[in-house]
């Protein structure tokens, strides 16, 4: 199903949109120019979701599955939590329009004292989005030293590295979660300080980098390890004999998973994913913090959450305390089913963690119109992973499992994968994309 002429703004409508076409540059997207096709094409692309009943998702007269959101632990549906937030716009108003530099509620100090114990960190200093922090903690952290940048590392972390270099960074790449590469640079690199950045539980592959190596090799070569475990964080946590499920216990993030200490690492994370609520945050010693509300633009000049996010975050932590390792548990049976059920069908992904992040590599490109068609058709709904969000080995598509996804909806999943798992044989190489 091709989106019509209707939904896809042309920049060529009016006599005002040409005009504004001037103002883009001339510039072609180079390696952004399939996601950008598949965007203005394919309708499991920015689709406008008309209604949410559940994971039940309508676009337009089309109900489909949401197996897209990031929502891993359903806090989005969760009554108690949705009922908490009335209370706190009581309290509070609707937002607190002040720059943390200027005032901060209350509620910013408990939410960073309680997210600090359940990371068993120092200490911790919450920001709007994670994009925010690694845009504005990046540079501040790098300074003039050199910033050593996992080649795979997500978008935003890549975007952070070019704004520290504009300050005077240099930035060097090294490959995915590669510590003996890592090795060899921080060797040879003569200035300080060192900052090495890096992805946590990968949100493509689903797996978990090599911790313990990366951080033996930054603290031996006086580097400061900064980890993005943007998906791990409310999933992944710390192991214990009387675990639920493998993802651990508490959801406590990627470090505490791993049985890692915090020294001379920095752990970024956010509650937009698993406690769906606008907030993120970076844990680190009680000293860089203040350095960095002096140091960062989001403290000192940008708007705070909004007060319904500091309440879900808050209402999160309670249901994350009292039920969250059940939750988890859930979770986890779900996505075993789902990855079980893909075995059986002959469909890999790289995902060897378990973890709720399931890409299906579709082994050619060109096939992506047409098998995300299929799932759309079928009512499933997707992330489609063109290149260059994955390599061009890998690209296809991404199931997203949540706590809140139901046992049908996962029943209805595997009936559809098995249709592409022979949609995808029967297809042959010459499939034409949507443009031809
Ligand atoms: C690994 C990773 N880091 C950062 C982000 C951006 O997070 P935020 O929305 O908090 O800016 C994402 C979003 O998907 C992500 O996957």
């Amino acid at each position: 199903m091709s989106k019509t002429a209707q939904d896809l703004p042309s920049l060529h409508a009016s006599p005002e949109r040409q005009e504004a076409h001037r103002w883009l540059p001339a510039r072609p997207l180079g390696p952004m120019s399939e996601m950008a096709r598949l965007r203005k094409t394919h309708p499991m692309m920015e689709a406008i979701v008309d209604e949410v009943d559940g994971r039940q998702m309508r676009v337009g007269d089309h109900w489909l599955t949401d197996f897209a959101s990031c929502n891993y632990l359903g806090f989005d549906l969760e009554p108690e939590i949705i009922a908490a937030v009335p209370e706190y716009l009581a309290r509070w108003g609707t937002h607190p329009s002040w720059s943390r530099m200027i005032a901060t509620p209350r509620l910013f100090i408990e939410i960073e004292q309680e997210l600090t114990d359940l990371l068993g960190a120092e200490d911790s200093l919450a920001l709007p989005t994670i994009t925010h922090i690694h845009l504005s903690v990046i540079p501040a952290l790098a300074g003039q030293g050199t910033i050593f940048l996992d080649r795979n590392a997500h978008r935003s972390i890549h975007d952070g590295c070019l704004m520290a270099r504009a300050w005077g960074a240099t930035v060097q790449r090294f490959d995915d979660n590669n510590p003996a590469e890592l090795e060899e640079m921080l060797r040879a690199c003569r200035s300080h300080p060192r900052l090495v950045c890096v992805d946590g539980l990968n949100s493509m592959t689903g797996n978990i980098p090599p911790v313990a190596e990366l951080a033996r090799v930054t603290r031996a070569n006086d580097a400061l390890l900064y980890i993005d475990d943007a998906h791990g964080f409310g999933v992944i946590g710390e192991r214990r004999p009387d675990e639920l499920s493998p993802y651990g216990s508490r959801g406590n993030s990627l470090i505490r998973h791993v049985g890692e200490s915090y020294d001379g690492i920095i752990l970024v994370a956010g509650f937009s994913k698993a406690y769906s609520s606008l907030l993120a945050f970076l844990a680190c010693p009680t000293e860089v913090k203040n350095h960095l509300k002096a140091a960062t633009s989001p403290h000192t000049f940008s708007g705070p959450s909004p007060v319904a996010s500091l309440a879900t975050v808050q209402a999160g932590f309670a249901l994350n305390a009292r039920r969250g390792d059940t939750i988890r548990a859930d979770l986890h049976r779900k996505t075993a089913r789902i990855l079980d059920g893909m075995g059986q069908l002959g469909l890999t992904s790289p995902n060897r963690s378990g973890s709720p992040i399931i890409e299906i590599p579709i082994g050619a490109p060109e096939r992506i119109d047409a098998i995300g068609d299929h799932l759309f058709d079928r009512g499933i709904y997707t992330t489609l992973a063109p290149y260059p969000m994955v390599p061009r080995e890998k690209v296809g598509f991404r199931i997203q499992v949540t706590a809140a996804n139901t046992d049908e909806e996962i029943s209805h999943l595997l009936e559809v994968l098995a249709e592409v798992a022979e949609v995808a044989d029967m297809l042959s190489d010459s499939t034409p994309t949507r443009d031809e």
